[in-house]
This record gives structure tokens, sequence and C-alpha cells, in this order.
């Protein structure tokens, strides 16, 4: 059994009072859940409030991007190390708006995966098709492509924290949400490419989580899926009633 991860994608939300006002409503609302792994991704100048309020707590953080360098003249940017040292292990690599909006690649997605998986993070690694794509039957082709340059030369044994979030892009942020048969499909031909790179047995403990418009109406039909082991969150993880209630689907 994979153990689920729900997490939460705030994107460009929330100040530091906002995140510790989140976290004082959210937590009571998931004392004691152990089913699922709950992750928070704020962005990096909430990550010392969110870390403070969820001390001790079953919720961990991660941050939305990282960098493949230490440290270096690259303004900006934020290395491993740094989220490290702060306590942040989860890190989103590879989100379709860095890919959409600020020129993040396939090759990019690459180097900072292999990075992020040789310090010891957990990389939480986005793919996914545009609505062209699908609607040009392409999905295929465009997944096992950006899992194959994804995780270029990167061992099985480096990658064994690597999680995958498949996000259609024509799912984010739109209400219109993958029908559970639809993203079981999609997360089948990912943990078959990752089957082909690292093995069976890696594939078999891979986890897959499935994100655009995950609602707490939608959530349980979605997790209820043997093929889809979490959910990646993002406007709906805003409110810790909503989120909670995604988390306790
Ligand atoms: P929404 O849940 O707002 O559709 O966003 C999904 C997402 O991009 C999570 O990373």
């Amino acid at each position: 059994m994979r153990k689920k991860v729900i997490a939460a994608n705030w994107k460009m939300y929330k100040t530091p009072d906002q995140t510790r006002d989140f976290f004082r409503e959210f937590l009571p609302l998931v004392s004691g859940h152990d089913r699922d792994e709950i992750v928070v991704c704020p962005p990096y100048i909430d990550l010392a409030a969110a870390l403070d309020s969820a001390k001790g707590a079953n919720v961990a953080i991660g941050a939305q991007n990282v960098h493949w360098k230490e440290e270096g003249a690259f303004t900006g940017e934020i290395s491993p190390g740094m989220l490290l040292t702060l306590g942040v292990p989860y890190v989103i690599i590879g989100h379709s708006e860095r890919r959409q909006y600020f020129g993040e690649t396939d090759d990019t997605v690459n180097l900072r995966l292999k990075t992020a998986l040789e310090a010891g993070m957990t990389p939480i690694c986005c793919v996914g098709e545009v609505l062209e794509e699908r609607e040009a039957e392409l999905t295929e082709d465009v997944l096992r492509r950006q899992c194959v340059r994804a995780f270029h030369s990167i061992s099985a044994k480096k990658a064994a924290k690597l999680i995958i979030a498949y996000e259609p892009v024509w799912a984010i942020g739109t209400g219109k949400t993958a029908t559970p048969q639809l993203a079981s499909e999609a997360h089948l031909v990912i943990r078959e490419q990752a089957s082909e790179i690292f093995g069976k047995e890696f594939a078999d403990n891979l986890r897959i989580l499935y994100g655009g418009s995950v609602k707490p109406e939608n959530s349980k039909s979605l997790m209820s899926e043997e093929e889809i082991d979490g959910a990646l969150v993002g406007g709906a993880s805003l409110d810790p009633k909503s989120f909670a209630a995604i988390v306790k689907y």
C-alpha cells in the first residue's frame, strides 16, 4: 500500500500572518490524522511562519521551487541546502505555471530534480499536458517525454524519494477536473514510463498525485482510485476548512 500524500500548493498567496492564521485553524481539524502525509507548500517568505506554526504537528512543509546550485551569483534563487537548513524537506519542481510563465524547460526540471534528490529532499515533480495536446491525442507522448527528460541520468537509488504530480494544465484553476478514470489512465502511463526507466519495483512504490481543481466535493472519488496516490491542491488549499475536508475525504 502506498501512503497517500495530500499537498497544498499555495502559489503566490498569503503573508506570514495569514500563514499563522491558516495553521491555527487547520491543525485542530486534522490533528491525529495519520492515514496520509500532509504537506503545505507556501511562498518562500512564509516558510518560517509555517514551520513555526506546524512544529510538532502532523504536517510537513515544502517549497514551490528550488535552484540546482548550492550557492552562487543567482539573484532571486534558493538552494536545496538553504531549504533543508530551515527544515523544509519537500519541494515542488516543474509546475506548469513555472513552465508556462518562467521559462522552465524539461532540462531545467531535470537539473532541479537531480540536485534536490542528491541533497536528500523529497521532490514533487509536476507533469501534464495542455488542452491542445489532449485534443490532439498527444497526452501519452507528452507525459512520456516529460518523464524521460525529467529523470535523465538519475538512478533508481537516487530517485527513491521522488513523488510525481500529474497536473493536466487544462484542469488547473479552471474548475474542470479530470474524471477519476481519465486521471487513472494518465497515472498508468506515468507509472509505466517510470517502470521502464527505474524498474518495476520502483514504479510499484512510486506515488503519483493528481492536481487540477481538486475540491472537497471531488476528493473522495479521485482518492478512491487505486492509481491515485494523493493530491496537489491549489485554490482549495488556501482555506483551512476546505483543505481539511480534502485531507479527510
Ligand atoms: P487548482 O487546485 O487551483 O486547480 O491548482 C492545481 C495546482 O496547480 C496545484 O499545483
